[in-house]
């Protein structure tokens, strides 16, 4: 069958299953570019300035007056505009959850793409029709008619309007489509006109990443804006000196430099964080990583580093959970069944909020209410008979009670009722009412200031290893001149990741007091309080919901944003929502993969690239080992195995990755950028089985097949290094000396085999062992499978198997397609020599006649070929 009928034939299978489901289905009603009222042609939406500076002539007031005016009327236009709805069924297919809302997701997903002849998303940052500036848009009347305004008042040079417009093009605020080369204009336009230093860091960041198409990325000229950005204050340029000196990015690395602009950062974070109530604003932290929801960039326990001993730690409110309402509902039911601990998880859930859920300060208030009460009575007197325990959790609530009325969280603030209830939790002992009443007495909220006291609150509650009160306490000894003492306080605090603490240490190795200067320690402290302080200098919250949206352009731009001011986790998001070599959580998702990565030139790949790069350097293990597969398939960059093989030699070592082990043991099977060396293999595939079981499948099905290649070397005494012993140098040998060795190493074999087998019961005596006894926690975490689940899965299976082989012709038709154009691009970039684009190009294939190395027998794919990235990266783990 051809390729052209595979590719009619696919779809309508697919319509087939998805037809009940695909009736159904709409593109969301109001996408910013397709407004469905009548259109208005914007009149003069693609001026070009001529003359940027153009400004209002100077003194004509009533001109000025004017302009002021219209653009108040544009501005009340634009308020008119309504926020694109989405439609119920758009909220339905947003998040899959659940067996019907996955495949209503998926359907929706498959639908557009296979038949609505979706835009292509391929190079979502450098191609997207929406950033090309020949783009025309039609926009709706108040739009429309507000822009107008704008524009003109732009043109005599109101700051405001032209600073509006900008904005509007660039984050397509009011439902303006997104311009990239008009925000630049804008912005360009604005910082010409009165240095406006918002307008000067968005020309650095434009600049730096090249997110205009018609401006190619200039580092040198991001580096002036962003300094004149940072001398005005702006606290985003501010952090891309820094993080840039730090990392030593487009500009030597220099300690000094990164110091003096995190400093500046870090004094206005912590006054931020000062300035809230008593006891210091509440630090959200929004930034997640996105690979966490996929269990990490390779998946579910390819590697420690994602979902192996860093996974699922900490409480119940750690992003570790995607899924908050499954541990709502589950406190729920245990507090229904009067179980008080599960009440105060609950009242702490609503009291810290957790992703995907705000906080409700009202509904904690209950709960903490709900525990106290168990304990106290209404008029405050203590209960007789209540169980062993009880006091405990009452006093913690008690804690959060005086904590909110101190605050003034959810209630009216009221120093009294905080007293009561710290006092009533500090005849237990316990630590955050130690540490309020200290804060109380040191700041005489609504008792005498008294610093001696505060000291003996925060020491009992500092002895309880309660961060905050240790800073405080460190912070008391400090004002004494005992920094030894202050600074044995902060180190405690710092263990907890206080963020005070870390710039009082960041302070004193800064300034050298009580010991050396040590200007890498400052830098790295300043830095972390920096990012502690998400508010101040970041929308990671704007670019959550816009990934949740399905948004991606706009996540990524957003998370972009942070991601040059140095945060690893955007830096890590970039990279994993650029990527397209991922091996997809879904079936569609990948088969969008795969149709993206016949339309990807380098941009997207590249840029990627660049952010794994930074992201590894910040010791993101999962990014290191990703850096390495940019390399080995040449994706933004030269097809290097060398380069390779040391990321994932890197990754290796640090024994956290069993993905980049089992690379590392295909590269040594293989001799691929390494030297083919059977026994090397053997050992690096042991060590991915030992570092993670879940790679137990693809692992011994390479250990089975590296096996009879070490076996078939030995008969044939080839080059390589065997699996079993050291090699005996090779010559001439007799028939009975042939014969012997086939027999030996076939014996060899057979004793290997035997060896594995009995590991593999070894392994299984262990997973029984682990059923058996505290095995429970293990198995709820992994293995649960319920009935959805199933379903799913199964679901799924069909829909790949429907779709496969679809997508496999594609592949082979599109490499070529992709080739072509890959070498036209080289040739258009001057410069570059074409890169290899596909397996057949690679040099794996090139030293086999040469050396005398075994060519991979073909188990698995080549590297390079499409399906080998999906294979490699889907097979660990799963
Ligand atoms: C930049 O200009 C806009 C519009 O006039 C203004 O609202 C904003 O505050 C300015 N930013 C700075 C940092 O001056
Ligand atoms: C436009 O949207 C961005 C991102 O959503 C926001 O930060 C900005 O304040 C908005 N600007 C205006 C003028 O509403």
């Amino acid at each position: 069958m051809n390729a052209y009928t595979s590719r009619r034939i696919a779809p309508l299978l697919l319509f087939a299953f998805l037809l009940f489901l695909a009736t159904s289905t709409a593109r969301e009603a109001a996408q910013p570019d397709t407004p469905d009222q009548p259109h208005l042609r914007s009149a003069s939406e693609s001026t070009k300035w001529h003359g940027a500076k153009q400004k209002a002539s100077g003194g004509n007031e009533e001109q000025q007056n004017e302009v002021a005016e219209s653009v108040k009327e544009a501005t009340a236009l634009l308020r008119k505009v309504k926020p694109p709805t989405v439609s119920k069924l758009a909220h339905y297919t947003r998040k899959p959850k659940g067996f019907l809302g996955t495949s209503a997701y998926y359907a929706k997903e498959a639908f557009v793409l296979l038949f609505m002849g979706t835009p292509n998303q391929a190079n979502l940052l450098t191609t997207s029709a929406s950033t090309s500036s020949s783009s025309q848009p039609k926009l709706a009347p108040p739009l429309s008619r507000a822009v107008k305004l704008l524009q003109e008042a732009a043109q005599l040079g109101d700051a405001d309007a032209i600073f509006l417009l900008a904005e509007m093009n660039f984050h397509g605020n009011f439902t303006h489509p997104v311009s990239y080369p008009q925000a630049f204009q804008y912005y360009k336009q604005l910082a010409d006109l009165d240095g406006n230093s918002t307008a000067q860091y968005m020309l650095g960041f434009m600049h730096a990443t090249g997110l205009n198409p018609d401006v190619p990325s200039d580092q040198a000229k991001s580096m002036l804006y962003h300094t004149f950005a940072a001398e005005q204050e702006n606290t985003r340029s501010q952090m891309t000196l820094a993080y840039r000196h730090h990392a030593g990015i487009a500009t030597p690395r220099s300690c000094d430099e990164a110091v003096h602009w995190y400093k500046r950062v870090a004094d206005k974070a912590i006054a931020y964080y000062r300035s809230g109530p008593p006891g210091g604003h509440v630090l959200s932290k929004d930034s997640y990583s996105l690979a966490n929801d996929v269990r990490g960039v390779y998946g579910e326990g390819a590697s420690v580093s994602s979902a192996g001993i860093h996974a699922r730690q900490g409480g119940v409110t750690s992003d570790a959970y995607a899924d908050a309402e499954d541990v709502l509902e589950y406190l729920h039911l245990q507090s229904s069944k009067k179980d008080l601990k599960a009440t105060f998880g609950l009242a702490r859930l609503h009291y810290d909020g957790s992703r995907g859920m705000k906080r409700d300060l009202r509904v904690a208030k209950q709960y903490f209410m709900q525990v106290a009460r168990e304990y106290w009575s209404e008029s405050g007197k203590i209960r007789k008979d209540v169980p062993g325990g009880t006091e405990k959790l009452a006093s913690k609530a008690a804690g959060y009670l005086g904590r909110m009325f101190l605050r003034g969280e959810g209630m009216e603030q009221s120093y009294s009722k905080a007293r009561i209830w710290f006092t009533r939790g500090l005849a237990n002992g316990d630590a955050l009412c130690q540490y309020s009443l200290g804060l109380m007495h040191m700041q005489g909220l609504g008792v005498p200031q008294d610093t001696a006291k505060a000291a003996d609150f925060f020491s009992a509650a500092a002895d309880q290893d309660l961060a905050v009160a240790q800073t405080n306490l460190g912070m008391l000894f400090l004002d004494q001149g005992d920094v030894v003492t202050a600074t044995r306080y902060f180190e405690l605090a710092a263990r907890n990741s206080h963020i005070e603490a870390f710039y009082y240490l960041a302070e004193l190795n800064n300034q050298g007091i009580g010991r050396d200067r040590s200007c890498g320690v400052a830098s790295a402290y300043y830095k972390i309080v920096v990012e502690k302080a998400e508010a101040v200098w970041a929308s990671m919250s704007e670019a959550y919901e816009a990934f949740e949206e399905g948004d991606e352009q706009k996540a990524i731009v957003t998370y972009l944003m942070a991601a040059e001011q140095g945060s690893e986790m955007a830096q890590a998001n970039v990279a994993f929502l650029l990527d397209h070599t991922k091996p997809k959580w879904s079936p569609i998702a990948w088969l969008l993969a795969q149709n993206r990565n016949a339309k990807t030139a380098v941009g997207d790949a590249a840029l990627a690239l660049i952010y794994w790069t930074r992201s590894a350097k910040q010791q993101n293990i999962d990014s290191l080992v990703k850096m390495g597969d940019y390399y080995l398939s040449g994706l933004g960059t030269l097809t290097s195995p060398e380069n390779a093989a040391a990321c994932y030699q890197a990754a290796a070592e640090t024994l956290q990755s069993a993905q980049a082990m089992w690379n590392l043991g295909w590269m040594h099977e293989n001799g691929v950028g390494i030297d083919q060396d059977f026994h090397l293999a053997k050992r690096f595939y042991d060590q991915a089985l030992e570092t993670n079981r879940e790679a137990y499948l693809p692992v011994k099905l390479s250990l089975f097949k590296l096996r009879w290649r070490s076996w078939w070397n030995d008969v044939t005494h080839g080059g390589v290094k065997s699996m079993g012993s050291d090699e005996a140098p090779a010559k001439r040998r007799t028939f009975a000396e042939w014969l012997n060795d086939f027999l030996e190493a076939d014996a060899q074999m057979y004793a290997q085999e035997y060896e594995a087998d009995d590991w593999g019961r070894g392994e299984e005596e262990e997973q029984q062992r682990m059923m058996g006894s505290d095995g429970g926690e293990f198995w709820d975490a992994e293995g649960e499978i319920d009935d959805d689940g199933l379903l799913e899965t199964l679901l799924i299976g069909g829909l790949v198997a429907a779709l496969g082989w679809l997508v496999w012709y594609r592949v082979q038709q599109q490499q070529q397609a992709a080739e072509e154009r890959r070498r036209r691009e080289g040739v258009e970039m001057g410069g570059l020599p074409p890169v290899p684009a596909n397996a057949e190009a690679q040099p794996q294939q090139a030293p086999e006649a040469a050396h005398g190395q075994q060519a991979d027998g073909g188990f698995f794919p080549q590297p390079g070929d499409p399906n080998w990235g999906a294979w490699v990266a889907g097979g660990v783990g799963h």
